[in-house]
């Protein structure tokens, strides 16, 4: 009788203090290397959240600190400090509020996070990747660094859709599919695709480019990446690769920002093959429609 009044107690202990190992376990290191090579890569966070100089170049020094401006039609927004400074960045914030705000656009004091940060797309990111990138998140130095606002000239949604659970990434075997998922987590849509008046992304028209971005460049406009006479269809797999890996055109020409050439340089070949053959997937457009 004594024994299995105690036993179960017991292991409800031993239950818990297991958890609590696991909770305070430090992520591992394959599990940091998957989220670097992400941000590092096709996901690019940096792009939009490194603290840059008046040029626009990366002050590296500065980590993810924040402060750039996009300025449109709609809204003029501030990327945040995404460092682990706890006053000016999310270092209070806990692992699961990082997914979430990735995620599904929600900050821990439930507002929600406005454009250009891509949560209609990271929505799509498999649970084991964004975990990887909360990881490397926690990793990055704290720097003081406090961004002003955004604003928004219309009213946002309530919500950027339901709740994200769980979610898988296809598998790799699947060239097409994993491809997709890996332009989805690159939100190379977002750029290539037009937007309504409204703000929504004109899906009938996905990938066939025709944004115009206005910058310290002058003005980029996103090209057409579906297999039409005007986009890809006779580009050579290795000229594609050029373009989104090396930033230059077919005649060696650099491209124009704001694309994230200096990121997607480090896409391995495996990736590179599985995005080419999601955008030779794609049914033809004409530019722009
Ligand atoms: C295209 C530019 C862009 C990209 C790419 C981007 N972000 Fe953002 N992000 C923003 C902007 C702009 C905001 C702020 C929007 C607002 O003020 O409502 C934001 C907000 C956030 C926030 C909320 C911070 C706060 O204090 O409110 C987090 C966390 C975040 N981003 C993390 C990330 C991570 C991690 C990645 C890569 C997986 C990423 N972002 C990629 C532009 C971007
Ligand atoms: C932040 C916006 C943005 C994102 C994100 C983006 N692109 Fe681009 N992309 C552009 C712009 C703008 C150009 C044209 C630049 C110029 O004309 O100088 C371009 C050019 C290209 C080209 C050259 C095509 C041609 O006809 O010359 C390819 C290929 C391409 N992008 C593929 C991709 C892929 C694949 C991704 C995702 C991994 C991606 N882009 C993400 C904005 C973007």
């Amino acid at each position: 009788m004594r024994n299995s009044s105690i036993r179960p107690a017991a292991s409800a202990i031993l239950l818990a203090s297991a958890l609590n190992l696991a909770a305070a376990a430090p992520p591992t290191s394959a599990t940091l290397d998957r989220g670097r090579y992400l941000m590092n890569g096709v996901v690019a966070c940096a792009n939009c959240h490194m603290a840059r100089g008046p040029r626009g170049e990366y002050l590296p020094d500065k980590g993810l600190s924040g402060g750039l401006l996009f300025q449109d039609k709609m809204f003029t927004a501030y990327a945040p400090n995404v460092t682990q400074d706890r006053e000016t960045g999310v270092g209070k914030w806990t692992d699961a509020q990082l997914a979430r705000a990735i995620r599904e656009g929600v900050r821990p004091d439930g507002s929600l996070i406005g454009p250009p940060m891509p949560v209609e797309f990271y929505r799509h990111m498999s649970d084991e990747d964004v975990n990887a990138i909360v990881a490397v998140l926690r990793t990055e130095r704290a720097v003081s660094n406090a961004v002003p606002k955004s604003t928004y000239n219309f009213p946002l949604p309530p919500s950027w859709g339901p709740p994200v659970t769980s979610v898988k990434a296809p598998s790799r075997a699947d060239k097409v599919k994993y491809g997709e998922y890996l332009a989805t987590i690159g939100h190379c849509m977002e750029c290539h695709t037009q937007r309504d008046p409204k703000g929504m992304l004109v899906t009938a028209s996905l990938g066939s480019g025709g944004r115009v971005f206005p910058g310290p460049w002058g003005e980029s406009i996103s090209r057409n990446l579906t297999p039409h006479e005007s986009g890809l269809k006779s580009w050579t797999d290795a000229q594609i690769s050029n373009a989104v890996r090396g930033g230059v055109d077919r005649y060696g020409t650099p491209y124009k920002p704001p694309m994230a050439y200096q990121h997607y340089k480090n896409i391995d070949d495996s990736d590179m093959a599985a995005l080419t053959a999601y955008l030779r997937s794609l049914p033809p457009r004409p530019f722009g429609e």
